[in-house]
């Protein structure tokens, strides 16, 4: 009996049941970058592809789910570590429903990571460096926040008076400066099939 009376159900469609239902390894492709780096751009062309493939997916963008799950956290730090503590568990949920789930949040500190990682198998577990210097990501400045942080009118904004701390030993690493979305998707898709989570041969069905 556990401690707060409260007991894990056992479900009789499995997750296995649903990998065979959906016909792919589900797992979480956790794209982690500075704001500005590309996360969201490639992150969204790799769900295009896999939808393509046929395959199921969903994507957790931060800035979306920060309009509605997450809407009551800012960027302290405390903050930011309940914003990936949820999209850890939320990510966890729909791997064990078969999703390929991906996900574009900064999320800045490695141990935010390392717990994210911890609550799927080891396997299930992607970690996708968008390594994009923080010179190029201030003069890409798409949603003019560097400046307004420069400025001083952002607080504990990553990079410029907050921390970002880079994967050491990713999964993927990918350098936005150096090759284009498509070799950046094409990379990624080409690590789901190495590594079984698709097979090589879905055909283009769905457009
Ligand atoms: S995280 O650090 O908690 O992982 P998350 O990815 O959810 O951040 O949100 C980052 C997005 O919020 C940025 O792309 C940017 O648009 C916006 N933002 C607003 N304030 C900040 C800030 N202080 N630091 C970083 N990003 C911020």
């Amino acid at each position: 009996m556990a401690e707060n009376n409260i007991l894990w159900h056992n479900h009789e469609v499995t997750k296995s049941a649903r990998e065979k239902l959906l016909n792919q390894k589900p797992c979480i492709l956790w794209f982690t970058g500075l704001s500005g780096s590309g996360k969201s751009t490639v992150a969204n062309a790799v769900e295009f592809e896999l939808y393509k493939r046929g395959r199921k997916t969903f994507l957790l963008d931060g800035d979306n789910v920060r309009h509605g799950l997450n809407k009551d956290l800012g960027f302290s730090e405390n903050d930011r570590v309940e914003n990936i503590r949820r999209i850890g568990e939320v990510s966890k949920l729909f791997v064990d429903s078969g999703l390929i789930v991906l996900t574009a949040f900064i999320s800045p500190f490695k141990s935010d990571r390392q717990i994210a990682k911890s609550l799927v198998k080891y396997d299930e577990f992607i970690e996708i460096f968008i390594d994009t210097p923080l010179a190029v990501c201030e003069t890409r400045d798409p949603k003019g926040l560097y400046k307004r942080a420069r400025d001083g009118a952002i607080k504990n904004f990553t990079g410029i008076d907050s921390p970002y701390e880079p994967p050491k030993e990713p999964q993927i690493h990918i350098k936005t400066d150096e090759c284009s979305v498509d070799e950046c998707v094409d990379k990624i898709i080409a690590h789901l099939i190495k590594f079984g989570f698709i097979k090589g041969n879905d055909n283009d069905y769905a457009i």
